[in-house]
């Protein structure tokens, strides 16, 4: 089944075609960052706006790149949540508008479920059962995946997510934006261990996380710092950087080794933009090989928002005879346990 697949829920408009005999044929991604750069943030009505002007060229740049028409496609998948409503709406309308169209099926696909089957996508991706840390700009959750669509999150962050943690430290530091991979980038030159930064909520049981203490611990660091002309590049920032960042890590790293004992699974999967750090792949590469497990990932460009994960899991769930009505499907709250399995219609 060829499909294609739309990705708007945020900054990035992706669209990819994926093929379920042949596998991914083509994907195309426009980052809008420059856009919300001067606003430290993703400003949602821009952010709508410029997926309206973007899509249809990257539409034909996506379906000319994998040498195919319009009307050789037999499925649409797109992002119907979670995510900004204004943002999710441009690729449902255009998704729904095309499938009415071309009289072909539509899908809705959760954002974060495309985050989690990315790795799919690899020369060699993990078997079934797995433990799945999901941790993106706004999720932070351990997951047991059984199958596709039977989901149990085994526990989440309380407060900020993990991406949120890394974007509201670069900003302490007055770093550029999108701040997370440039923090990460400095803190792979500091030393790890100058400052002792906590490692939240790993001396109790349980599988949550919070990371709004290393934030005010991180704060507090900084200020005091700051009197001493605390500069980017200084070596106390790139320090901060160094220790907050395997603070995030083996804290990222104490649970996942305890969610695997815990569901006895000897596989793991790291998704959503902070898998892109590497610092967190080495650390649990390291641990896992020790316990006879083992950590599968996506490439760089299907860590972040793209639209390759989004054919991919939609793609899976069209075979199966899944589809929408021809509404515009747009959930900004979905909980990922409240997915359907896959043989369920
Ligand atoms: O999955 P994603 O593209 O968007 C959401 O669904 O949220 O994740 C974006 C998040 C941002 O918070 C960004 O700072 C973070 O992923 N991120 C990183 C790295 N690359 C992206 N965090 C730490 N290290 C990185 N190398
Ligand atoms: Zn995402």
């Amino acid at each position: 089944m060829l499909v294609l697949g739309i990705e708007t829920s945020c900054d990035e408009t992706g669209l990819a075609v994926y093929d379920s005999e042949r596998g991914l044929l083509a994907h195309t991604l426009y980052s809008q960052v420059k856009l919300h750069a001067e606003y430290g943030g993703v400003v949602p009505e821009l952010a709508s706006r410029d997926h309206v002007r973007k899509i249809i060229p990257l539409l034909n740049l996506v379906l000319d790149e994998a040498g195919i028409n319009k009307a050789d496609l037999q499925g649409i998948a797109y992002t119907s949540g979670p995510g900004l409503m204004g943002a999710l709406m441009v690729g449902g309308a255009m998704a729904t508008a095309l499938g009415y169209a071309l009289d072909i099926p539509v899908l809705g696909v959760h954002h974060m479920e495309g985050h989690l089957l990315a790795p799919m996508l690899e020369k060699s991706p993990p078997q079934f059962p797995f433990v799945a840390l999901l941790v993106s700009g706004g999720h932070t959750q351990l997951v047991s995946v059984e199958a596709i669509g039977e989901y149990e999150v085994l526990g989440e962050s309380l407060d900020d997510a993990a991406g949120e943690a890394f974007d509201k430290t670069a900003k302490m530091l007055d770093l550029d934006y999108p701040g997370g991979p440039v923090l990460a980038a400095m803190a792979d030159r500091g030393q790890v261990d100058r400052f002792d930064f906590p490692r939240p909520m790993t001396d109790r049981p349980g599988l949550d996380f919070s990371f709004s203490g290393l934030k005010t611990f991180t704060r507090n660091l900084i200020e005091k710092h700051r009197g001493e002309d605390l500069l980017p590049n200084d070596k106390d920032a790139v320090d901060i950087c160094a220790g907050f960042q395997e603070a995030v890590v083996d804290t990222l790293v104490i649970k996942c080794r305890r969610a695997l004992k815990q569901t006895g699974m000897k596989t793991l999967v790291i998704a959503g933009g902070v898998s892109a750090n590497s610092r967190l792949r080495h650390k649990l590469e390291v641990a896992l090989a020790k316990e006879g497990a083992e950590v599968f990932y996506a490439r760089h460009e299907f860590c972040t928002d793209n639209g390759a994960m989004i054919a991919y899991a939609g793609c899976q769930r069209l075979v199966a005879g899944q589809r929408n009505e021809l509404a515009i499907a747009a959930t900004p709250r979905w909980p990922l346990d409240q997915l359907q399995n896959i043989q369920s219609r």
